[in-house]
């Protein structure tokens, strides 16, 4: 019988009561596959693959996987891949964020149950990502994560589209009448042409440039597009280096720390980068038992210029940034904001990585710290008697003109009350009422959606308004522009202040003071009956998800997966 390695696949026994009987019949099954005794006794580098039929983001994922086997092959591993879920954020009912944390436990379960040494991690999609981060995170192995990279754009009749900013203008315009039915069926088949997440700062780039920052995927590799060959090549590289970290032993709990968090949380803020990003962040940082305070988010908020000039808060797209530098350009203008002494999966320091100069960067994409985009940080945290836990702005994606504001709400208990109402003529909505939407928070019904993008009622979009202000504990598409509120907390299906709000109210929105308060006085609140809607499932994982998520400031993570439950 083979020698007894304390790697490779003798970790983890199948417990069949005698360990080298457990060896044997593994190893003996492994050769089923025609591995040979050489090639058993390396290192084992798992990849953790989430393709899928139903995610066209990860449709290159079968040469991203081949990429990475090679790599790992070559420095002297065996790469034995295996799937995971994987989550297409528009095939998912009701929305894939009611998975994630699915997806984390299926990745940490299956990294620790197998016998690795190391893993690489293949995802991109939204969730995949930082279900991804919080799975490897947890198990704790030496890993290293993939991103997919973004898409390409292409060109309607001369005009540039890309997923998914433009999916929504054009929606916008179709709703208003600009645009007909024969074009927003063309328009439908030119907004995602290419394998690759979306194509602007969303979610999923917000979350490959907070990777990279982490210090989670290689440096440089974040806004590589999906198609390019330079793509494979960093496959390549991270499978290879995932055999050096299985004997340096270099694992995310090295990696995730409070100051690696810090910056990921200021490079979110400079890229004008998704509300998402930071609920993801949160249960990243969670699962190494690391808080994310929304008073820290503002305090770093203040002092975080927006450098990057992508949709939705500007003209570029990924592949614009890729050209432009990368991320490195920008972690370099923040360099002295930033901890320099954290390591990464490259097994260097951010400050080693930083000695050397970025070489070319197209400053219209990147911009200079002292030229900003926009003089502070994108994202700000709002506190008030809507919003005792916190809710979220990008201000830098809204129309500052609606910052310092009161209006009358506009309430809508749901969003089938939503859909049924919001283009009724006779809605009484006028261009300054507040648009409130209730009962999309983590705990409703329809656990909380991207569908804090409450459209502009169809008669006022008709009339050419663009931008109201709307607010909601449920979430929005990090593609979308507008004055939105977001995660308020707590959330309406629990009985927060939001599920008191009436048809009339006023609501005063300070960006400057970082308020949002409903103007109703305390004896008139108690005499309401909250309009919570809590989802009630009966069983499985829905059952599950009910009974354990936490709110948006605790990053919707279960709470018997935060670190601090172990
Ligand atoms: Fe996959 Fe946008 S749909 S990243």
């Amino acid at each position: 019988m083979a020698d007894k390695p304390k790697h490779g696949l003798a970790r983890g026994l199948t417990n069949y009561g005698d360990a080298d009987f457990s060896l044997y019949l593994r190893r003996s099954f492994a050769k089923s596959m025609g591995y040979s005794d050489e090639i058993l006794n390396r290192p084992v580098i798992g990849i953790a693959q989430s393709a899928s039929g139903y995610n066209n983001c990860h449709r290159h994922f079968p040469e991203l996987i081949e990429a990475t086997k090679r790599g790992v092959l070559a420095a002297g591993g065996l790469p034995i891949d295996f799937p995971t879920i994987s989550l297409g954020e528009t095939f998912l009912n009701p929305t894939s964020m009611m998975y994630r944390n699915l997806m984390s436990m299926d990745v940490e379960e299956m990294v620790s149950a197998q016998p690795m040494d190391a893993v690489v991690l293949l995802g991109g999609c939204d969730k995949t990502l930082p279900a991804q981060l919080m799975g490897s995170a947890s198990a704790d192995i030496p890993a290293i994560h993939v991103v997919a990279g973004p898409m390409m754009t292409s060109l309607y009749k001369g005009e540039r589209l890309g997923a998914c900013t433009d999916c929504r203008r054009f929606w916008a315009r179709y709703r208003a009448g600009e645009v007909s039915g024969t074009e927003i069926s063309e328009v439908e088949g030119s907004l995602a042409t290419t394998a690759g997440t979306c194509a602007v700062m969303g979610t999923a780039s917000t979350m490959a440039c907070i990777a990279e920052t982490l210090g989670m995927i290689l440096p440089g590799t974040a806004s590589i597009p999906a198609v390019h060959a330079d793509r494979l090549r960093a496959a390549e590289a991270s499978g290879a280096r995932a055999v050096e970290l299985a004997q340096e032993k270099l694992t995310p709990s090295q990696i995730i720390t409070e100051k690696s968090v810090e910056n990921a949380l200021r490079v979110l803020l400079a890229i004008g980068g998704s509300t998402n990003a930071i609920i993801h962040l949160t249960a990243v940082a969670g699962r190494r038992g690391i808080d994310i305070s929304l008073d820290r988010l503002n305090a770093i908020s203040d002092e975080t210029p927006v450098l990057v000039d992508l949709k939705p808060t500007g003209p570029y797209y990924m592949e614009d940034l890729f050209a432009a530098g990368g991320l490195g350009p920008v972690l370099h203008e923040l360099k002295p904001l930033l901890h320099l002494d954290c390591i990464t999966v490259a097994g260097e320091t951010l400050g080693e990585r930083l000695a050397t100069p970025p070489g070319y960067v197209d400053h219209d994409v990147v911009h200079h710290f002292d030229d900003p985009v926009y003089p502070q940080g994108g994202l700000v945290a709002l506190f008030g008697s809507l919003a005792p836990d916190g809710a979220i702005l990008k201000r830098s994606a809204a129309e500052e003109s609606l910052f310092e504001n009161e209006g009358r709400a506009v309430v809508f208990s749901s969003l089938a009350d939503l859909a049924d109402r919001i283009d009724d003529p006779d809605l009484d909505v006028t261009p300054d009422d507040f648009l409130v939407l209730q009962n999309a928070g983590p705990k409703s019904q329809s656990g909380m959606p991207e569908a804090g993008y409450l459209p502009i009622p169809g008669k006022l979009a008709k009339q050419g308004v663009k931008d109201m202000v709307r607010l909601s504990d449920a979430r929005m598409s990090g593609t979308a522009f507008g004055t939105i509120i977001l995660h308020i907390a707590p959330e309406a299906a629990t009985g927060g202040p939001l599920s008191r709000v009436r048809n009339g109210d006023r609501i005063r929105l300070s960006v400057e003071d970082r308020r949002l308060d409903l103007l109703v006085d305390d004896a008139e609140l108690a005499k309401r009956k909250a309009t919570a809607d809590l989802a009630d499932p009966k069983r499985g994982y829905k059952r599950l998800y009910a009974d354990h998520v936490l709110q948006a400031p605790e990053g919707c993570d279960f709470d018997f997966l935060k670190q601090d439950a172990e």
